[in-house]
């Protein structure tokens, strides 16, 4: 066995059950007059992006709210012996996607007005129905769904062992839901304490929502790393762990921050409170995302609704802060920090996935036009690799999502050592939007595609407007240079629509390849970082391996791979610097007999046409500006591709959008 490890080592190193749980699923609850299950079905067919494993409700069913049904096979009530009580909790869970568990509620009678609901991403304990939440205590009162990680998973379920507990599933979740149930019995308290003093023996990340049968009229939430967001409607509240699950209800929310508990108690309203029962106020705030925003529409999938909708979330970004007439560049956030950013002697950018793709733009922008030293950070080596950091530092962490967690520990290390903290986010109200002092929102609009496209173009697009800000902060603006920069960046959503011209082109290109095993894509300067990411969009939908390399280090290693099979896609605009040296490396492939694939400009290059298999044409742009053209036909590939490959383009294998546990 040992010996034939590397073949697989999931149940020989260890049983899952002593294997930490990663989870980084949906929640939404709810508390109202309507029926529970509906809603909660459609919030979570809203929340799937985050994770769609296995899904799960559980309604508390009031002895009034009962049909005359038969219980189905898949629901199950979870207080049997509740004997005379008046409230039970019932249970409806299932493996696989959300749709599975929307048919088996149709087909049960979990009925009530008050109940959660999960959907579950898991990298431990398989998605089975067993797994799945809702979990229950062992008296089947008490539910409990949870986001996170219980980091003692291991100390806690020896000791609720030792104590009698029999565990059901292989899940930390299930946890929490006997120990609120032995702090209840032992001290009988009301279920909000027991809560409270349950959690004081986790550790971890939790974003929460508990039930209890007893206390039929009560809905508990509580966020520890984890995001959690309240809705607040007429007589009703959603609580949920973004805001697309509550959006359809009410457009009145509330964040909760981390160490919130919030108490939903029916015909009494909500209470907020701190993990140790301090009254707190939260700002109640006007949502500003559509239900347009977050629909399909007419596209087949969200990911090519969010490539198509990349000119208008572009315009969206500048918009009220770019005047290319004056010069002007308004980024309110940063405007009280400028000074202390243009004599930081570092900025220091941190992000993950594609976030730190766009990241790297940013540090090649940065230092081209502002001329501020930057180094781009993993935030996930950043935490832990000790680095040095100094106060007059500037840490800036991009994320779509604003709730990552290696990105939102980066951020925390920063402020520690007493760093400049700057959030890139496009979810408003995220955590890291709140944890960090001053920062730029995207105004992309929520991005459900799990592969993110708009918020990376978005994300360039900031750092141009930061870039362009800090050099004219340094009073380096003053030539027609700059304005021409403006402008060309005001320009850029025409161009970016005349890219999208392009689709049919790019259709019958990912005809030809779409069989291919591996990619290998190349750029140089500006185009490095795109390279990286047309090859992390295409790995992340299609499954095909693909690597990203600067285009001058082919030589050093992954030449080997080149032969017929393998198609290379090299960023090769004409009028770049390196054209020259780019033209060089495409010959380079072709004399291994290797196919190559060109994002080119619109400069003439007859040679160019007839060496390479395709050329995709992109309008001409000042240097800089070329990724947030060069990116978007190599979006559209990989969704060609995924798509002719009939992977799930929206909701690909093993990914979540939103990755709130390290
Ligand atoms: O929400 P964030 O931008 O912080 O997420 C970072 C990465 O997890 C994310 O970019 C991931 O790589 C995407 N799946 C990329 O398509």
């Amino acid at each position: 066995l040992q010996r034939l490890e590397y073949r697989g080592y999931d149940s020989a190193v260890a049983p899952p059950s002593t294997r930490a749980a990663k989870n980084m699923c949906g929640i939404v609850a709810y508390c109202g007059n309507a029926q529970a299950a509906d809603i909660l079905v459609a919030g979570l067919q809203r929340l799937e992006y985050r994770g769609y494993d296995s899904a799960g409700v559980a309604i508390i069913q009031k002895s009034e709210d009962s049909g005359g049904k038969q219980e189905s096979k898949r629901q199950k009530s979870a207080a049997p012996k509740a004997d005379g009580a008046e409230a039970k909790i019932k249970i409806c869970k299932q493996a696989g996607k959300v749709a599975n568990l929307a048919k088996a509620c149709e087909n049960s009678d979990v009925k009530g007005t008050l109940g959660i609901a999960h959907t579950r991403w898991a990298t431990h304990g398989p998605p089975t129905d067993r797994n799945s939440h809702p979990h229950v205590s062992c008296d089947g009162k008490i539910a409990v769904v949870h986001n996170g990680i219980v980091e003692n998973f291991a100390a806690l379920k020896t000791k609720l062992e030792g104590l009698g507990y029999k565990m059901a599933s292989d899940t930390d979740t299930e946890l929490i839901a006997h120990l609120i149930y032995d702090v209840r019995k032992k001290k009988a308290m009301p279920l909000e304490e027991a809560v409270r003093q349950a959690l004081t023996q986790v550790h971890g990340a939790f974003g929460l929502g508990v039930v209890c049968a007893d206390e039929p009229d009560i809905l508990i939430g509580a966020r520890r790393g984890s995001p959690l967001i309240l809705g607040i409607g007429d007589d009703e509240y959603v609580l949920a762990s973004d805001a697309s699950a509550v959006i359809e209800r009410t457009r009145r929310v509330t964040y909760l921050n981390d160490g919130d508990m919030v108490v939903i108690t029916r015909g009494a309203g909500y209470q907020i409170k701190s993990l140790d029962g301090v009254k707190l106020i939260r700002e109640v705030q006007e949502l500003e995302m559509s239900l347009q925003e977050i629909q399909k529409g007419e596209f087949k999938h969200f990911m090519l609704k969010e490539i198509c909708e990349q000119p208008e979330v572009l315009e969206n970004c500048m918009r009220g802060r770019l005047n290319h007439d004056t010069g002007d560049i308004n980024l309110g956030g940063l405007t009280p920090y400028l000074q202390r950013i243009i004599a930081a002697p570092r900025i220091i950018i941190c992000a993950c996935g594609t976030s730190w793709h766009a990241a790297l733009t940013g540090e090649y922008m940065i230092e081209n036009l502002a001329k501020i030293p930057v180094e781009v950070e993993y935030a996930s080596e950043f935490r832990y690799r000790n680095p040095v950091l100094y106060k007059s530092d500037v840490v800036v962490a991009v994320s779509q999502s604003g709730e990552t967690a290696d990105t939102l520990a980066a951020i925390s290390l920063a402020k520690k050592h007493g760093c400049l903290t700057v959030g890139i986010c496009n979810t408003v109200g995220s955590t890291i939007a709140r944890e960090t002092d001053c920062g730029v929102y995207l105004h992309a609009g929520p991005e459900i595609g799990v592969a993110s496209t708009k918020a990376f173009t978005a994300q360039i697009c900031v750092m141009c407007m930061i870039a362009l800000k800090l050099l004219k902060e340094k009073g380096d603006d003053s030539t027609a240079d700059f304005k021409k920069k403006l402008k060309a960046l005001a320009a850029l959503p025409d161009k970016v629509r005349k890219v999208l011209e392009e689709k049919e082109k790019v259709l019958n290109m990912s005809r030809v390849f779409r069989y291919a095993s591996n990619f290998l894509y190349l750029g140089r300067g500006f185009n490095f970082p795109v390279a990286l990411e047309g090859a992390l969009k295409l790995k992340e939908i299609s499954y095909i391996h693909a690597e990203g390399y600067p285009a001058a280090e082919m030589k050093h290693g992954p030449i080997a791979l080149i032969d017929q099979f393998m198609p290379v896609v090299v960023i090769a605009p004409c009028n770049d610097p390196n054209a020259e040296k780019l033209q060089s490396n495409i010959e380079e492939v072709l004399a291994r007999g290797g196919s190559v694939i060109a994002i080119s400009d619109e400069t003439k290059n007859e040679d160019l046409e007839r060496k390479c298999e395709y050329v995709v044409h992109v309008p001409n742009t000042e240097e800089f500006l070329m990724p947030l053209l060069t990116v978007i036909p190599l979006q559209l590939m990989s969704y060609y591709i995924a798509d002719m490959r009939q992977c799930n383009v929206d909701q690909p294998r093993n990914l979540a959008k939103s990755v709130t546990v390290e």
